[in-house]
């Protein structure tokens, strides 16, 4: 049961990654609450029927998704669920130990975690919303948290993360001088049964969600976002992650 009486009605919401695990439970679940959702745009760079075409490698595409969906008018909330960890085509997998570390596929995932995301603000951010509450929710990790990190590894992965987490930060206080009432934060979703965490949930000691439980609970942590929660890391609990 999703909540979302905190923005004005109806919302029009953009969800990016729309083809992703948890970004096709974001726009499914935001699509069924028409009492409080007028629009659900869903981008994706695979060609998607109803989707808008968006790839965050490429900035032309980003500038023309978000022109495409200005034109119809502001947002209440986009929900950039955009990410990687492992990727056979690239040979990119998690680093155990220093040795594995490798510059391209360092790039590679920082790209896809950091730059991807915030160039997706670049061109989102200026739709939102002005009058009332706004959002913008970035997908990070709690592994991106320095101050969280007690057992290492992942090197790239959890640089990226903590890039982007950074990043997000410096956008909601540039943000909060031009529109008080928008809110920038990053969400960590738990672990949740996807294809990104597939080859690693052998590891897991704790609940695995699906990615309907997940965005459900954090479709709920974006209800209660008040300006406070602006600049920060969020979990699905609704608990603050430190930096
Ligand atoms: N699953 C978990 O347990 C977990 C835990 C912590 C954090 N997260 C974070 O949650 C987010 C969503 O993950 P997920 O589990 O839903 O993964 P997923 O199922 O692999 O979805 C990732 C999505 O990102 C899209 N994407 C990647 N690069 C892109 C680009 N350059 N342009 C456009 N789209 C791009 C993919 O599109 P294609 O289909 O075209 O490749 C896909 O739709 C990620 O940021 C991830 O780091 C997930």
């Amino acid at each position: 049961m999703i909540d979302l009486n905190s923005f004005q009605a109806p919302m029009r919401v953009a969800v990016i990654g729309a083809s992703g695990g948890i970004g096709r439970a974001f726009a499914d679940l935001l699509s069924q609450s028409s009492d409080h959702v007028g629009h659900v745009y869903r981008l994706s760079r695979q060609p998607l029927d109803g989707h808008v075409h968006i790839d965050l490698n490429d900035e032309a595409s980003i500038k023309s998704a978000a022109e495409k969906i200005g034109h119809d008018g502001a947002l209440d909330l986009v929900i950039n669920a955009t990410g990687l960890l492992h990727e056979e085509a690239q040979n990119i997998t998690p680093e155990k130990t220093w040795r594995h570390l490798d510059p391209e596929v360092m790039a590679a995932v920082y790209h896809a975690n950091c730059i991807a995301p915030v160039m997706a603000a670049k061109h989102f951010l200026p739709l939102l919303r002005r009058d009332g509450k706004s959002v913008f929710a970035a997908l990070s990790a709690r592994v991106g948290s320095i101050a969280d990190n007690r057992v290492g590894g992942w090197h790239s992965y959890r640089a990226a993360k903590a890039g982007l987490n950074m990043v997000i930060r410096n956008l909601a206080l540039e943000m909060a001088l031009k529109a008080p009432d928008a809110i920038i934060m990053g969400l960590h979703p738990g672990t949740v049964a996807t294809n990104l965490s597939a080859p690693f949930r052998g590891m897991v000691k704790h609940d695995i969600f699906s990615p309907e439980e997940s965005a459900t609970h954090l479709i709920n942590v974006i209800n209660d976002a008040g300006q406070g929660y602006s600049g920060h890391q969020w979990a699905w609990d609704g608990a603050k992650i430190p930096g």
